[in-house]
């Protein structure tokens, strides 16, 4: 059967929201902020949000660990849910003007920071070496899910050294956008490949300390998926 339905995956997606995703003010508000902000609408979608609070809930997950926070909507999505267990939310964002907004915005979703979630400024590759010492120093915990949201350059450093700053086995990585990259970088479909990257998706398969996979999505942001690799 031809995939004639994808046609209606917006119609879907806000279907689905309407019936199993719970208006929160902090959560629109975070959307409405960051837009009277200027920043860019490239945030998940609220259906991702649940998703990901779900899946950080079935991992069992106290402390998440996020590189691109932008103005914080999906921050929220992990703070409330690592809140809940106890844990914390670490997130990191290059660009200060969207961490004053993101900081905004964990305020009003009645995120406490810095105990219930941080927001740490900076290049992911030069923050996450500082995370590492801070956990060898014993001043920091280990990570049991990272979510990886910022530049697709570094996908693979990031992951690298996430699997070094997670707890270990049965820890979560999670790539976002990794389908879109698949396919904006030409290693399949129309567009011509660049042959002097090895591709995430390669790297990560060939990487022994990982089991992972790539799930494709439909939705509000038409055909995408991510990468979630669990630690073995
Ligand atoms: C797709 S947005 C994150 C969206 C956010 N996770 C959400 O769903 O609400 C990517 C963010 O990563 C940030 N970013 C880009 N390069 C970065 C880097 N090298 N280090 C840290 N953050 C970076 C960007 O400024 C941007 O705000």
């Amino acid at each position: 059967m031809p995939i004639r339905t994808a046609a209606h995956s917006i119609e879907i997606e806000s279907y689905v929201e309407t019936h199993l995703v719970q208006q929160q003010p902090g959560l629109i508000h975070a959307r409405e902020n960051s837009l009277k902000h200027g920043i860019p609408t490239i945030a998940v979608s609220t259906v991702q949000g649940k998703f990901l609070s779900l899946l950080t809930s079935l991992s069992g997950a106290q402390n998440v660990l996020e590189i691109g926070t932008l103005g914080g909507y999906s921050s929220i999505w992990f703070a409330q849910t690592t809140k809940a267990r106890g844990g914390k939310l670490t997130s990191i964002e290059i660009d200060s003007s969207r961490r004053e907004v993101a900081l905004q915005n964990l305020q009003v979703a009645g995120i406490n920071v810095p105990t219930e979630a941080e927001i740490l400024l900076g290049a992911a590759l030069d923050v996450l070496p500082k995370l590492a010492e801070e956990i060898s120093a014993g001043t920091r915990p280990k990570f049991d899910f990272v979510f990886i949201d910022a530049d697709w350059e570094n996908q693979w450093r990031y992951f690298d050294l996430a699997v070094g700053l997670s707890k270990g086995k049965g820890s979560v990585i999670y790539v976002d956008n990794v389908v879109k990259e698949i396919l904006e970088s030409g290693i399949v479909g129309p567009e011509k490949r660049n042959e002097t990257v090895t591709p995430l998706v390669e790297k990560v398969g060939q990487d022994g300390r990982v089991e992972a996979v790539v799930m494709q999505t439909i939705g509000a942001k038409q055909h995408d998926g991510f990468l979630m690799a669990v630690v073995k």
